[in-house]
């Protein structure tokens, strides 16, 4: 198996990619992800709209880009020249790559005709990647596909050429359709269709939480990698395992309790050195319900991190579970 992939010049060490995701893929959650073996990671989508407008919220979710493995920014965007405008007023920051966005579900985005919509689009997707790949000078540019838009518009394959011919280095493919949001399962033949279709590397996405889901999806695509998004949230150790996978190792056990709790108070702690606790402890919430997976009492514990709005909280949470649950 071929485990060693570019993004253009960049070599990426064997690996899963952690999955650009909203609310989540902070640099906290890059970094743990990185430390753990992630291959790449990539932040929370940005509107390039947004950016050239001049918000002043939007650098924030670039910045910070220091060990979190290779590291892309993800833009999205409907019109090619505001998303090169986007890019090139973002090139000061530390980045290795820029991300494109053509499969986010939310109305709200495709509603202005950019993520997902533009499967419906494939030539304006592919105005959209040539543009950026002009802005981006010597960083090399990647994208973040689904299949299609509906059942009756499944346009990956012509879309992956579009952006392959734009010079588009990367494809990352979400083995579902808009319509199918995150249900039901994914479709590994679309993916591999679009793997057969290109020479650039294809990463397949989509309902990775073991590293034996990453070997089976590997093989029913033919990809060059995977990608993993909602399996590695409160699960670092993930990459750890997938990477051992693909190297053909033993898979690492999961840490016991004690230390996954450790990782989320470090997670949280990293969180609130950048963001200031206030803002730190409303994400931290989501992330948290994450760490809680296959814990007894999950409804109440659930309620818990909900309410967390400091440090001593997290702190008393985790002594509650480790308390609650002695030979974990
Ligand atoms: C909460 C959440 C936020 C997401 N945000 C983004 C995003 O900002 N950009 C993007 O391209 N995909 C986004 N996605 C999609 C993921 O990157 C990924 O394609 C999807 O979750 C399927 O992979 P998984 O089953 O490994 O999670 C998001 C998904 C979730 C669950």
């Amino acid at each position: 198996m071929n485990t060693r992939i570019h993004i253009g010049p960049l070599a990426l060490a064997p690996g899963a990619a952690l999955a650009p995701m909203a609310g989540f893929t902070d640099a906290a959650q890059r970094r743990l992800a990185a430390r753990w073996g992630a291959s790449f990671t990539v932040s929370e989508m940005v509107s390039a709209k947004a950016l050239t407008l001049g918000d002043k919220k939007s650098p924030r979710l670039i910045e910070n880009g220091e060990n979190c493995a290779p590291y892309g920014v993800q833009l999205f965007g409907a019109e090619p020249d505001t998303m090169a405008q986007a890019a090139e007023l973002i090139a000061g920051y530390a980045f290795d790559f820029y991300d494109i966005n053509m499969g986010c579900p939310a109305p709200k985005i495709t509603g202005s005709g950019a993520g997902s919509a533009l499967m419906k689009d494939p030539a304006l997707a592919g105005r959209i990647a040539a543009a950026v790949v002009k802005a981006a000078g010597s960083r090399p540019v990647t994208v973040k596909m689904r299949i299609g838009w509906d059942e009756d518009t499944i346009t990956a394959v012509e879309l992956a050429k579009r952006c392959e011919d734009a010079g588009v280095a990367l494809l990352a493919v979400h083995g579902r359709t808009r319509a199918e949001m995150y249900h039901p399962g994914i479709h590994p033949e679309w993916i591999a269709a679009v793997k057969q279709a290109v020479r650039i590397p294809v990463l397949a996405n989509g309902d990775i939480s073991t590293a034996q889901q990453a070997l089976d999806l590997l093989s029913a695509t033919g990809c060059d990698g995977v990608m993993v998004g909602r399996g590695a949230l409160g699960a670092p150790w993930l990459f750890a395992q997938i990477k051992a996978a693909l190297e053909g190792r033993e898979i690492p056990p999961a840490p016991g309790l004690a230390e996954r709790m450790s990782l989320l108070r470090g997670q949280v702690a990293d969180m609130v050195a950048e963001k200031g606790e206030y803002v730190a402890m409303s994400q931290a919430r989501s992330s948290a319900i994450y760490y809680m997976r296959g814990l007894p009492g999950a409804p109440s514990l659930r309620r818990a991190c909900c309410q967390l709005s400091s440090m001593a909280d997290l702190d008393a949470l985790i002594e509650r579970i480790l308390r609650e649950n002695p030979d974990r």
